[in-house]
């Protein structure tokens, strides 16, 4: 315990964030360091992989989607299911309205998707939420009506950590042109950037501070140009921050999710690779760009050269960790529970949340995830740098100033 505590202290202000609107404070801080040692805790001394209730919830409300992004993990299953077929199966709203209800009361939701406003019932499963815990949304936010941005803010909290509607990721990942290629619909972009906008200003016309506009960028080959950009575009919108995501390949893979996870191997995977003169190059643009629009710039959770390393060779897994399975739950559209997209461990029409929670299964992954990482891992923005600090960024954990980072995993169902 001492020595987490001293490694907390020692990390404490190392947060890779850029921009002028940054997260700190004491609160703020606090807040982590309490996080953190929630985590830490079951982490460091249970022997038998049991840990506190979770405190982050994942909904994937549905898989389905109106757009076609060639980096997305559903991509081959969206092109290649009839739309008929696509829904069939997915929890229907009661049931989600009781998956909600057995979260824990201090928990964080986080809905995402596929595009959670395709569900025609969303509005209900959010109000659900929202009258109970403190919930963040990912969208690509095209669906995102005047209609929808109103009801949104009016879910909001009035403070930061109330109940209700506290952060919105919304996935853009370029300017115009670049973004309508990687997403495959020509008008993404002014579609995307229309929500936002309506949700910014309804936000300043209730005299709200809630929900935090998050944008999140998946650095990819194709957008790498256009990344110093992203700061201004998301001042324009009117978001508070731009979180930069690395890519993961791992979805690729058949099988994924209910093979045993150590079955795969890093050359199975596609893995992203980017000329890393040039990656360094645009990141330092970028930097420099967030803060002339005093936009908070958030890289992922790793020492910066790691982050080049990544996109030339991958991790060293060797060096990482992930505590994210001690705290993090993921409920997949059919109903899948997840701790992460490599692994099921039971579905909500069998078992409650709590009696998955702490089963045999999933203590047993925990343990084994300590003991190392899968070739499945990389690029996950739940891996933790040994030599760094949790807190430093690309967190997806929820900051009391920060919202989280999107969720790029998902369930495999
Ligand atoms: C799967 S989407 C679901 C929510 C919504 N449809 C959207 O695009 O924001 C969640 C997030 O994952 C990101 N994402 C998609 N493919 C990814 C990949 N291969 N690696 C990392 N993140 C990815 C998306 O850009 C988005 O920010
Ligand atoms: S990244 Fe989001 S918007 Fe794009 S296809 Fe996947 S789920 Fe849909
Ligand atoms: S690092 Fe990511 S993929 Fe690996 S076990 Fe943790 S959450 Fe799952």
């Amino acid at each position: 315990m001492r020595r987490q505590l001293a490694r907390l202290k020692r990390h404490q202000g190392k947060y890779m964030i850029f921009g002028t609107k940054k997260a700190n404070g004491g609160v703020t801080a606090l807040y982590r360091s309490v996080i953190r040692l929630y985590a830490a805790i079951p982490y460091s001394f249970s022997r038998t992989g049991r840990s506190f209730p979770a405190w982050h919830y994942f909904f994937e409300v549905t898989r389905r989607c109106n757009l076609r992004c060639k980096m997305c993990q559903y991509i081959n299953w969206l092109e290649n299911t009839p739309t008929k077929v696509q829904a069939e199966g997915e929890l229907t709203t009661d049931e989600w309205l009781n998956v909600i209800d057995q979260t824990g009361r201090w928990s964080l939701i986080t809905f995402t998707g596929g595009e959670v406003w395709v569900r025609k019932d969303f509005g209900t499963i959010l109000d659900h939420a929202c009258a109970k815990r403190r919930v963040h949304i990912i969208s690509n936010a095209t669906m995102l009506t005047e209609q929808r941005a109103r009801h949104c803010v009016e879910l909001a909290p009035k403070r930061l950590g109330g109940k209700g509607l506290n952060f919105a990721g919304i996935s853009i990942d370029g300017t115009r042109e670049v973004h309508d290629t990687i997403r495959s619909q020509r008008g993404a972009f002014d579609k995307s950037m229309k929500g936002i906008k309506i949700l910014a200003e309804t936000r300043r016309e209730m005299g709200k501070r809630c929900p935090l506009i998050h944008i999140n960028t998946v650095i990819l080959k194709d957008n790498l140009e256009v990344l110093p950009e992203m700061p201004r575009v998301a001042a324009e919108a009117g978001a508070e921050v731009l979180n930069l995501l690395t890519e993961m390949r791992a979805h690729d893979l058949p099988e994924l999710g209910h093979a045993d996870p150590a079955s795969f191997s890093q050359s199975q995977l596609a893995m992203p690779t980017i000329d890393t003169k040039r990656l360094d190059e645009v990141l330092r643009e970028t930097m420099r760009e967030a803060e002339a629009a005093g936009i908070e710039l958030r890289l992922p959770r790793t020492p910066y050269e790691e982050l080049l390393t990544y996109h030339e060779t991958g991790y060293d897994l060797t060096n990482y960790e992930c505590r994210s399975v001690w705290t993090n739950l993921y409920v997949g559209a059919k109903g899948g529970v997840y701790p992460c997209f490599i692994h099921n461990v039971g579905n909500v029409r069998e078992n409650t949340l709590r009696e998955i929670w702490n089963s045999p299964t999933l203590r047993r992954f925990r343990v084994r995830r300590r003991e190392g990482g899968f070739a499945v891992c990389q690029g996950c923005c739940e891996l933790e740098h040994k030599g760094y600090a949790c807190e430093t960024v690309c967190s997806r954990q929820p900051q009391e100033e920060a919202p989280p980072r999107h969720s790029s995993i998902h369930a495999a169902e």
